[in-house]
């Protein structure tokens, strides 16, 4: 089962122990093993200004992980955020992140599917980064989000598409096997997002971006200290097959912005 994995809070306290030099409350100490998409802390700095916030605006995180974004958005902006993941051993461990990075104030997550969040007043931004690949039925999901937004407010994703139909080498970091797999083409990605009510503004294929990043950040080997791979079941495996399809260009990532109608 892919999200399987226990015990996160004990692997954090001993990699957090193994590296006591590590002040785990300073902004990007945890950058390397927080963000579970490509591209890092520097993807989310990419969508931030795209949410177009306003003092007091309230931000919910759709499949919010280890809550490095929403940390991350909450530290720049001043926002608070909501995360919400249906994997409860991630939202464990991002509420434990969250207490160690004193965010705790700003930063809340709920263990559970949108389906199940019932906000008031409704949130004024979304965002979502490297979730969707995991949902079959993406139109009601994408609805179920616009249904928690405010009129006007703006969803940004941060998503995995297939161009072309072919064989993908597993694991990947969605999918250990391709079962729970439903990652689509850019084109379908999008008619699912504006099937669900939502307008584009934005929707930009970042794959060059994305390889210049693997380039840059991996140039001198693997950064040292406490990284994502650590956490996760397979994980070098899984990071290896994704970078490896993002460079022969199996896999491209798209960054897009919409807006919720007012309708
Ligand atoms: C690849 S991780 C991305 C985590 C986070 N967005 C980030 O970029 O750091 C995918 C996350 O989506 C969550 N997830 C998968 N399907 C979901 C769903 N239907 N609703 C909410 N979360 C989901 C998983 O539990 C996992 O935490």
């Amino acid at each position: 089962m892919t999200y399987g994995e226990t015990a996160l809070n004990q692997t954090i306290d001993r990699l957090l122990s193994d590296h006591r030099d590590l002040d785990a409350s300073a902004d990007g100490a945890l950058d390397n093993l927080d963000q579970f998409h490509i591209g890092g802390a520097d993807a989310v700095e990419r969508l931030i200004p795209a949410l177009a916030l306003a003092h007091g605006d309230v931000v919910l995180d759709i499949g919010s992980g280890f809550g490095g974004p929403a940390r991350q958005i909450a530290r720049r902006t001043g926002n608070h955020v909501v995360g919400v993941d249906i994997t409860p051993a991630y939202v464990d461990a991002a509420r434990d992140l969250t207490d160690r990075a004193g965010l705790s104030d700003m930063v809340r997550f709920h263990a559970g599917d949108i389906a199940g969040l019932q906000p008031d007043p409704p949130f004024d931004a979304a965002l979502t980064m490297h979730v969707q690949m995991n949902v079959r039925d993406k139109t009601t999901w994408f609805r179920h989000i616009a249904e928690r937004l405010a009129p006007g407010a703006r969803l940004v994703l941060w998503e995995v598409c297939q161009p072309h139909r072919a064989a993908l080498p597993w694991p990947m970091p969605w999918s250990l096997d391709g079962t729970d797999s439903f990652v689509v083409s850019p084109d379908t990605l999008l008619a699912h997002v504006e099937g669900a009510g939502f307008t584009v503004i934005e929707w930009t294929n970042e794959s060059a971006w994305v390889q210049d990043w693997i380039t840059r950040t991996f140039a001198s080997g693997l950064p040292a200290g406490p990284a994502l791979p650590m956490l996760l079941d397979d994980g070098y495996t899984r990071v290896i097959n994704y970078a490896t399809a993002l460079t022969n260009g199996s896999l491209e990532v798209w960054r897009g912005c919409f807006t919720k109608g007012t309708g």
